[in-house]
């Protein structure tokens, strides 16, 4: 099952499969790539049969090396081209998506592929991935979520490190630092991610779903906010197994 230029979708099971692949131009975020990942993101959002997906990237050097550098340089302007890159909300979509999504990353993870990550709820990195943000190397900064994402997964000190020096990090760091859960030799990656997903796609799905959406929603709130939050997730989940009983 696949049918897009930039991108592998597979469905295994109950496991959607998302490949990022132009290992060419190690697998760079354009806006071909902005499109067809629309379009598979809605379609795992959609289908109740997948209950967790996996990202990961083709080729051995990349999870993806950021925006496509040659779309960059022949638009009009960085702001102009931005404007229509994300013009097609991508990235709320991601963070929209109730199945619990992990990301599998090796090699280079720059600019968009950190960020992509970032959308992602469990990060699995390999022993040679290698993170940054160049972005302000560049003149510009992150648009697709990193100035939100990583702070809150990492801390402001260290989130503005990465952003403001272009400081890369190992996956030794990444881990230490709750970039990524976990770091596994390469050939070992999508094995480890594999095991996760059917882990999770094991389980009760509407336990799984309301979960993530407890988490996702309630880090927005105040505590006792939250905690109502939960309360509300955690009956629902308990009508849904009182009515298929
Ligand atoms: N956009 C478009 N093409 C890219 C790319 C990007 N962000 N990153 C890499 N590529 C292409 C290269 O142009 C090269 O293509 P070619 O073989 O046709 O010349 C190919 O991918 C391989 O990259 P190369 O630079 O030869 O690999 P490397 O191992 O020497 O260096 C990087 C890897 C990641 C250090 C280097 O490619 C790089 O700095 N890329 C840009 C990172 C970046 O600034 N991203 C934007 C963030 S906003």
């Amino acid at each position: 099952m696949s049918g897009f230029e930039t991108l592998i979708y597979e469905k295994k099971d109950s496991i959607a499969y998302v490949t990022l692949n132009r290992p060419q131009a190690l697998n760079a975020y354009n806006i071909q790539m902005r499109n067809d990942l629309h379009e598979v993101l809605g379609a795992i959002r959609d289908d109740i049969e997948v209950r967790v997906a996996i990202f990961k990237g083709a080729g051995e050097k990349a999870f993806c090396a950021g925006a496509d550098l040659s779309e960059f340089l022949t638009a009009p302007s960085p702001i102009v081209a931005r404007q229509v890159r994300w013009k097609r909300d991508v990235w709320g979509l991601f963070l929209s998506i109730p199945q619990p999504l992990i990301a599998a990353v090796h090699g280079y993870v720059l600019g968009s592929g950190i960020e992509i990550a970032l959308c992602c709820d469990i990060r699995i990195a390999s022993e040679d991935a290698q993170f940054g943000l160049p972005e302000i190397g560049l003149g510009i900064i992150p648009a697709a979520g990193a100035t939100q994402t990583l702070p809150r997964t990492i801390g402001r000190a260290r989130a503005l490190e990465m952003l403001l020096t272009n400081r890369w990090i190992d996956a030794e760091e990444a881990c230490r630092i709750g970039l990524v859960n976990k770091v596994v030799q390469r050939e070992k990656l999508l094995e480890t991610a594999e095991e996760m997903a059917k882990k999770i796609a094991s389980y009760n799905p509407v336990a799984v779903r309301n979960a993530k959406q407890a988490v996702m929603r309630g880090l927005e709130l105040p505590l006792a906010e939250g905690l109502d939050l939960e309360k509300r997730l955690a009956l629902e989940v308990q009508l849904v197994a009182n009515q298929t009983k």
